[in-house]
Parts: structure tokens; sequence; C-alpha cells
């Protein structure tokens, strides 16, 4: 028989809120759906800059919900423009920061004079978006923060504090940022060994005292003190020890990852949930189409995120790169990719693999990475890719860019057994030679043992009822989002 319907204004109602980049609002959208299932009403917060371009990217209805899943839309206080690019992350951290508790508090109350909708009970806000704090203590509900880094990068950020204390940073000039002094070894923080300087988050590579994200991290690693708890995207048996050494420091850590395998499992694959997407870039699925053309593990996929962009001599050297590899290729172009113009794809390297490449410029990556024929994955190792990559079992060639990725690419590399590093300047020599290794030599076989492995315990992690990341999430909702 089924359970009589919870009356509307009896349920739980969830106030979901990411930053406003795309590798925080696909996770965040998981946690959104997750709760639904479980009963939740959801309000889904974009800003209006994302709403206007996930209209256009995803068409007029992509937006209209459900009448238990409501997309919402708050300015980011940045200057208003129609615009299909990513954003300036600095200004986007500094304007939402000021901007956005008053429009905030605003929708909160429209929302809570609605007699169709139940009241607000509880906030699940980015772990960058510290002002829904004073909103939450205003209503009386508890407010989760969703750090959307791994763990060993939110580790490293909560360092931030102790770095500056310590004198390492900002650094004292120009000669700080030499090879000699980024390959300083840093042995004090708990739980992380024989890290070093250059595999801290990028924003501490700054000389300026004033830096804008040096000092918002400071900032955003303070207020989280006063979450309520932390949920990560990530699983136990992953990062066990950072999460334990997390737990002292900072208020209930709840890992409940990988966010996409947790949400396979609870979410019907035909429902109308399942198919609610926010990709702010049109998707190409015809990928998928000639990957079933190839055999197993013979394509390489390359794909740098929402964020990282490149010098077009960068591009040139990957591209010939991936040409002198002689291994078939689906290689993700974003429009924006190039710093300052549009991509310039040499036509001679297209003629000469034309027969063995498929380029995008934004694909289905989730199952493009757990698609048989993906052998390996030439990534900037942000962290939704990384676990992306792991739940695929595909080994990875790490590039890091920005903000986390070089603490991921750290860990892939030398404590998951998964990833080779290639120098930020990377010539196309190198990449040939990376890529042949990771396909088909022997350090590419282990590591791709190694993926497996990983893909077996997170799919135990978010299995039954008993996996880690489903207990997780359960004591989440029932402690402290219902509790
Ligand atoms: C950055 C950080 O590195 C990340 O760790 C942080 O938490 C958020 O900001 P980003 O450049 O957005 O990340 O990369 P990533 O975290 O890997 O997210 C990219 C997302 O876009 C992934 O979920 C990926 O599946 C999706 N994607 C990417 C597509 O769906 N299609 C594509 O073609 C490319």
């Amino acid at each position: 028989m089924a359970s009589p319907a919870v009356p509307s204004s009896r349920k739980p109602h969830v106030v979901c809120v990411p930053h406003p980049a795309q590798g925080h609002i696909n996770p965040m959208l998981k946690v959104a759906k997750l709760l639904h299932a479980k009963g939740f009403h959801v309000t889904f917060v974009n800003t209006i800059y994302n709403h206007n371009r996930l209209l256009r990217s995803r068409g007029p209805d992509a937006l209209d919900g459900l009448p238990s899943f409501r997309f919402e839309s708050i300015p980011d206080g940045l200057p208003e423009s129609d615009g299909d690019t990513t954003q300036d992350i600095p200004a986007l951290c500094v304007s939402t920061t000021k901007n956005c508790l008053a429009p905030f508090m605003e929708l909160l109350r429209r929302i809570n004079t609605r007699d169709d909708v139940p009241p607000v009970s509880c906030i699940i806000s980015d772990g960058v978006m510290s002002f829904t704090l004073d909103a939450a203590e205003e209503l009386g509900v508890p407010d989760v923060f969703f750090w959307t880094p791994s763990a060993c990068g939110f580790m490293a950020l909560l360092q931030f504090p102790h770095f500056i204390e310590k004198g390492v940073a900002p650094f004292k000039d120009e000669s700080y940022m030499s090879k000699e002094h980024l390959d300083t070894v840093i042995d004090w923080i708990p739980s992380m060994n024989n890290l070093r300087l250059k595999d801290i988050p990028s924003f501490i590579r700054t000389t300026n005292p004033d830096d804008i994200m040096l000092n918002f991290i400071v900032q955003e690693v303070e207020q989280s003190k006063r979450a309520t708890a932390i949920i990560l995207n990530t699983f136990e048996d992953l990062d066990h020890e950072v999460i334990k050494a997390m737990q002292s420091i900072l208020p209930p850590v709840y890992s409940i990852g990988p966010l996409h395998l947790l949400a396979n499992q609870d979410i019907d694959e035909g429902s109308e949930i399942a198919r609610m997407g926010l990709n702010l870039w049109k998707e190409e699925t015809e990928c998928l189409d000639w990957l079933d053309t190839k055999s197993r593990n013979s394509v390489m996929y390359i794909s740098f995120g929402c964020i990282a962009v490149m010098s077009a001599k960068q591009l040139v050297e990957f591209a010939w790169g991936l040409a002198a590899s002689g291994k078939d290729f689906l290689w993700v172009i974003r429009p924006d990719l190039v710093a300052g113009d549009a991509a310039v794809i040499p036509p001679e390297f297209l003629a000469e693999t034309e027969d063995r490449r498929m380029l995008a410029s934004w694909c289905p990556q989730e199952k493009v990475l757990s698609h048989p024929a993906i052998g390996g994955f030439l990534t900037h190792c942000g962290w939704n890719s990384t676990l992306e990559s792991l739940c695929g079992g595909v080994p990875m060639i790490c590039w890091p860019f920005f903000a986390e990725q070089p603490t991921n690419c750290k860990f892939c590399c030398d404590e998951w057994g998964v990833g080779m590093e290639i120098g930020g300047n990377v010539k196309r020599e190198e990449l040939e030679t990376v890529v042949r290794e990771l396909m088909d030599g022997e350090k590419g076989k282990k590591m791709r043992e190694k993926a497996e492995e990983w893909r077996h315990l997170a799919e135990e992690a978010t299995k039954d009822k008993l996996g880690s990341s489903v207990v997780n999430f359960n004591t989440l909702v029932n402690k402290v989002l219902l509790g």
C-alpha cells in the first residue's frame, strides 16, 4: 500500500545555495535531489546571471522545476550582464560576501509568507557562501556548509590562518615563487604527510597581504566554525585520516560522496528529478555514440573543467602531443578555454587526427568517464572531475590549474596511486610520452588497477543501507536537518 502523502505544510523545507560556478552547482544539485527523495521540499537558489544562462543553454522550461522542487534566483551583486562565460572568481567572492545577504533574506521572507509551501526549516549553503549564516540565525534554522573541494584540499585551506601566523603567507617577495621555495616541505598539517608548498591550494602564492583570495579563504574557513555541520563529497575509505583530523577542529563533518553514485542509487533514472540538470554550457551527447564504437580502454578523454584557461601556445602543445601519441581521443574545448580569445586549433592537427578524435565544447562527463572505452583522463584535477574519474576506474594525467587542484594532484599521484603529473608549461614531447605510458605502459596498468579498486570502494560506500556514505547521509538528515 502506498504511504500517505506528507501534507506539504508539514514537509521539511531545505534551501540550497551553491557558489555560482558549475563545479559547485553540480554537486549541490545532487544533494538537493537526494533530500527531495527523502521527502524534503526543495528551493534551489541560483544567481540571476546563471539563471539566465541556464535558460539559454537548456531551454525556456529548464527551471520550471516541480511543485516540491523550486528554482529561485538572487543577484550576485556584480554589474548586470548577460554572458555565457565563466565569471571572475575573486570578483564573485567579494561580491557575494558583500551583497547577497539582503536579497537572500528577502527571498526567505517571501517564501515564508506563502501558504502553498512549507516554512524553511534548514539551509545547505556552499562553504564559500557564508553570508547565509546570518539568515539562518535570524530564522533559527540549521545551516549546513557544503565544502565542494576535496577533503585534502579543504584541510589545506583550513591551514591558511596558520600559514599567515607562521609567516609563510603572503610570500615575502617574488623570489619566493621559485621552484626551490615551492619545494619546501610542509610537515605540520595533521594527517597530511610529505606535502610541499607547491601542493598547497594556489591562493597561497601571493606576495600581497591584501590579496582577495588569500583573505577570502581565511574569512570563510573561520566562518565554517559557525556552521551546524559540514558535508564533503568524498567517502571514508578514500579520506579517512584527513576527515578524522578535521573532526577535532570543526562542527561535525559528514562524508556523503561520491554524490553522483549516491544519487544514482536513490533516484529513479527515468524520473523528472533525474532529468533535471543545471549545465551552463549546452551538452553535446554525440560523443557517447562515438565512444560506443571504440574498444575498451582505448580512448583518452581530455577536459579542463569550467574555470581553467590556457594560452593559445599551451593549447597547440596539447594538440600536437595528443596527435603524436597515436591514441584516439575525446577533447572538450570550452568556448572560453583559451585566455582572451577563441581557441584556434591548428588545421593541420585537425586533418591529421580526423579519423581518431572527437572534439566537443561540453559533454556529459559523468557518462563519459564511466564509459568502458575511456582508458585515461587528462585533467586539471578539479574535485568533481577527479572523483568522477576514480568512480569510472580511469587513471589520470594531472595538469593542476588553480585552487585546491595542486593538492588533488599530489594525492592522486602519491597517495591514491592513480595519477601522473605533467608540468604547467607542458611540451608536446612530454605529453606524448605520458599518454603512451598511461595507455600502454606498466605504470599506466598499475594505475588503472588502483583506480578500479577505488571504484569498487566508492560503490561500496554508496550501496545498500550500510555503505559509509549512506549511513552518513541518513545521519545528516535525521540528526542535523530534521533533529
Ligand atoms: C573548481 C575546483 O577545482 C573544484 O575542486 C572546486 O570544488 C570547484 O571549482 P571546476 O573547474 O569546476 O572546479 O572542475 P570540477 O570540480 O572538475 O567540475 C567540473 C564539472 O563539470 C564536473 O562535474 C564535470 O562532470 C562537469 N563537466 C565538465 C561536464 O559535465 N562536461 C564537460 O564537458 C566538462
